[in-house]
């Protein structure tokens, strides 16, 4: 943990306070009691870590105590190492967190841990370090350490094989999820769940222990809870951190650990792999990107517009005591489970009955397959449906504080709705849409008499799932709106980015150079399946062809056509409105190809529904018959043009919507990406990537040397922000 100074995201300042007040020590009986006072997490600083081993040695030194119990203040045990020490360098005083975990074990008489609202990362290590451990029923216990891009490193990877099964312990380290006391308890991690009081059940508990022997209750004495399945358990750990983190170092280093332990000759040695495992970590730039989203987060409710007169703290939004949604599709039935999941009734509007009942009934069954998977009770089920009113009048929607269109993305057709809804709703409410591009000035704000109440809440498919909103403000959307919808965000426990108006906003905008250069690239040489491989290797769950036969080609299809971009079936000229045109999507649902709706799109999937890509010479052919077509030679390109071209292009954009202002600060555009659309956290977003991992001057070399190759393509000309600052990287790492 020495290490931890390392890392600059956490410095911050450190005062001094005496150990004295960080303890409190007192008996009860025979019990010494030991109080960890540092609120409000209860954090290990220096003070903590000195007091707790000053108290342990007293305990064992005063005859008249047989036991001892350490519980922490107010809420919660302890949420572990103190950051804010980081930057004094006081988390490198003695005694470190492992050097107290080994003084609590090494004591003569039993400890016992008092687990109340968390014990989380070092805090789970000091209960580890315990001989027992007591907590309370609505107790969480959990090894976060690899979100922030590192393992529990104060003997906890050690430890943990050793009370626990291998798989819950590599699942505990390589999620970082919270583990309730049910499951704590069913796995081996705690001796007994209470409900009541936890430290008065702690000191029955010692009490009932007191003439036990300890040595058998230390857990680096035990032994590592292997069997003939632990290597299929990390086989499995490692495929599926290939799946869903792919280049990720800290979930992989978090399995290496436990592996460790298995394979170490003693608990020591273990020890010694578990520090040369966390050092990489602790000083790579991994571990510094995932701080930088960590804390990125952190600042998306601080939201505030370009130049900061309007932020959240200068804006009250109004309460939602009621929602409606209007459109029961993909989206509309989503956001309606939202908000009954969220305790807010809604009503939903659709256009006839049999697509009423049917919405009505596609969100039933999202509610009781939680049900019968158990995450949900019945109870708990019929009480959210009661929140569902379905209607076809919205006159019924007079009492809603906030109505969300989710219509087909029609220009005609949304502007009619808004119209009607400003005709029937309060003057109060506010009329939000889901589209995921149109303008929200000139559509819909423009025929309502409320522009200040017109607002863009952009959710992603499947509503329901997906962590991000993204909230468009208007020119005209008042802060009270603004704050409005992050504040409705939150009650939803959404991700909320509050972004500016423009074509398809962030996500949606910078996904535009991304896909269209994935679709070049395979005019000029490349194949789907090649374009997805550069992408998922460096991060992306799924490439940018496997994620659009997952969406439906068609959708892309629909807008094009509307747009009139596509003007005549088959039409192969390759400009439109003046621009570089690929058409090869377009060919593909011409011919029923739409994804995986269909069994076939850019892959081949076997059968309608079929989930499992394979590429297709049919496409293949097509795509060679178009690089023909249209006179391109086709050529070897190499991973590094794809990842540069699909990546570079999109980053120029994000620097545009920077300069605009459409997006306030870069952390808004990362967290988007981040949540949005599967960018690997492990690199902090595009933004912070392009600055901090590429660096600007490089990434401005390259957007010229693109924009050089391909005079007819807009996207290649550099943003004058990334210009600017690429230009004074190159300047200052010249020899001048
Ligand atoms: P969808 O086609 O699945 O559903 C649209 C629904 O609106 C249909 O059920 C239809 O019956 C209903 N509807 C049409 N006119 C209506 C009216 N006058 N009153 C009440 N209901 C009416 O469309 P989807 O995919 O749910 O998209 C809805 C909106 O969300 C579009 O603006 C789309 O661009 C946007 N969006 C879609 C995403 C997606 O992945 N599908 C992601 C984010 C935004």
């Amino acid at each position: 943990l020495r290490l931890c100074r390392l890392l600059p995201c956490f410095r911050r300042s450190f005062s001094s306070q005496g150990a004295a007040s960080m303890i409190d020590q007192r008996t009860s009986g025979n019990v010494s009691v030991i109080k960890l006072q540092n609120p409000p997490m209860n954090a290990f600083r220096h003070e903590v870590r000195a007091g707790l081993v000053e108290g342990i040695k007293k305990a064992n030194e005063d005859a008249s105590v047989k036991s001892i119990v350490i519980h922490g203040d107010g809420n919660v045990f302890s949420a572990g190492a103190d950051i804010t020490e980081f930057a004094s360098g006081g988390n490198a005083l003695e005694p470190g967190l492992i050097s107290v975990v080994h003084h609590i074990e090494n004591s003569a008489k039993p400890v016992v841990a008092a687990i109340h609202g968390l014990a989380f990362g070092g805090g789970l290590e000091v209960c580890l370090g315990s001989h027992y451990r007591v907590m309370h029923s609505k107790a969480r216990i959990a090894f976060p350490e690899v979100n922030i891009g590192i393992l529990p490193a104060a003997t906890g990877s050690q430890r943990l094989p050793r009370v626990t099964d291998i798989a819950t312990a590599v699942e505990m380290c390589t999620t970082g999820m919270p583990v309730s006391a049910k499951k704590a308890l069913e796995k081996g991690i705690v001796d007994k769940v209470v409900d009541g009081d936890v430290v008065s059940e702690a000191i029955n508990f010692a009490r009932s222990i007191e003439d036990e022997p300890v040595e058998p209750r230390r857990v680096s004495k035990m032994r590592v809870k292997a069997n003939e399945f632990t290597s299929a358990v990390f086989d499995a750990a490692y495929d599926m951190i290939a799946k869903r983190a792919r280049g990720a170092a800290a979930p992989v280093f978090n399995v290496k650990a436990i592996e460790a332990a298995v394979n170490s000759k003693s608990y020591e040695e273990g020890l010694e792999r578990e520090h040369g495992l966390a050092l990489p970590l602790f000083v790579g730039s991994q571990a510094r990107a995932l701080q930088y989203a960590f804390f990125s987060e952190r600042k998306l409710p601080k939201w505030e517009i370009p130049g900061g007169a309007v932020n959240y703290k200068n804006s009250t939004p109004i309460e939602i005591k009621e929602g409606a949604v209007i459109g029961g599709g993909t989206m509309g039935s989503g956001i309606a489970i939202c908000f009954i999941t969220s305790g807010i009734p809604v009503k939903l509007v659709e256009v006839n009955q049999e697509y009423l009942d049917k919405t009505l009934s596609t969100i039933r069954k999202v509610i009781n397959t939680k049900v019968e998977k158990g995450r949900l009770s019945p109870e708990k089920a019929d009480q959210q449906l009661s929140l569902l009113q379905g209607t076809l009048n919205y006159n019924d929607l007079k009492n809603a504080d906030i109505v969300i269109e989710a219509v087909f993305e029609n220009l005609e057709l949304k502007k009619k709705i808004f119209k009607k809804l400003d005709e029937t709703c309060k003057p109060e409410t506010v009329l939000a849409s889901n589209t995921s591009g149109l303008d929200i000035d000139q559509v819909m704000a423009a025929v309502t008499s409320r522009p200040g109440k017109v607002v863009g809440t952009h959710f992603f498919s499947p509503a329901h799932v997906m962590k991000l909103l993204e909230n468009i403000r208007g020119k005209d959307t008042s802060p009270e709106t603004m704050a409005t919808v992050m504040d409705l965000g939150k009650k939803l426990k959404k991700v909320s980015v509050l972004v500016g108006n423009c074509p398809h906003f962030v996500g949606n905008r910078m996904l535009g150079p991304y896909g269209t250069e994935a679709s070049y690239l395979l005019e000029e040489g490349a194949l789907p399946h090649e374009v997805d491989q550069v992408l998922e290797d460096f991060g992306f769950p799924m490439g940018v062809f496997r994620v659009s036969d997952l969406a439906g080609i068609d959708v892309g299809y629909k807008s094009r056509k509307d747009f009139g971009l596509i003007t005549r079936e088959g039409q192969d000229d390759r400009f439109r409105n003046g621009r570089r045109y690929c058409p090869v999507a377009d060919f593909l649902v011409e011919r029923g190809r739409l994804g995986q709706k269909s069994g076939k799109g850019w892959y081949n999937y076997g059968k309608v529904g079929g989930r499992n890509p394979q590429p297709d010479p049919e496409v293949e052919q097509l795509i060679l018959e178009m690089s023909e077509k249209a006179g391109f030679k086709r050529r070897r390109i190499t991973p590094l043009e794809i990842l540069e071209r699909c990546l570079y292009s999109m980053i120029n954009e994000g620097f545009k919507i920077l300069e605009e202002g459409i997006a306030s600060r870069q952390e808004d555009i990362d967290m988007v990406w981040l949540y949005g659309y599967g960018w690997p956290r492990h690199t902090g977003g595009p933004m912070y990537y392009a600055r901090n991992q590429v660096g600007l001057g490089r990434i401005y070399e390259r957007l010229l040397y693109y924009q050089a190759l391909n005079p007819d393509v807009p996207h290649w000309e550099p943003s004058g922000l990334l210009r600017d600052e690429g230009m004074a990287k190159l300047f200052r790492s010249s020899k001048l």
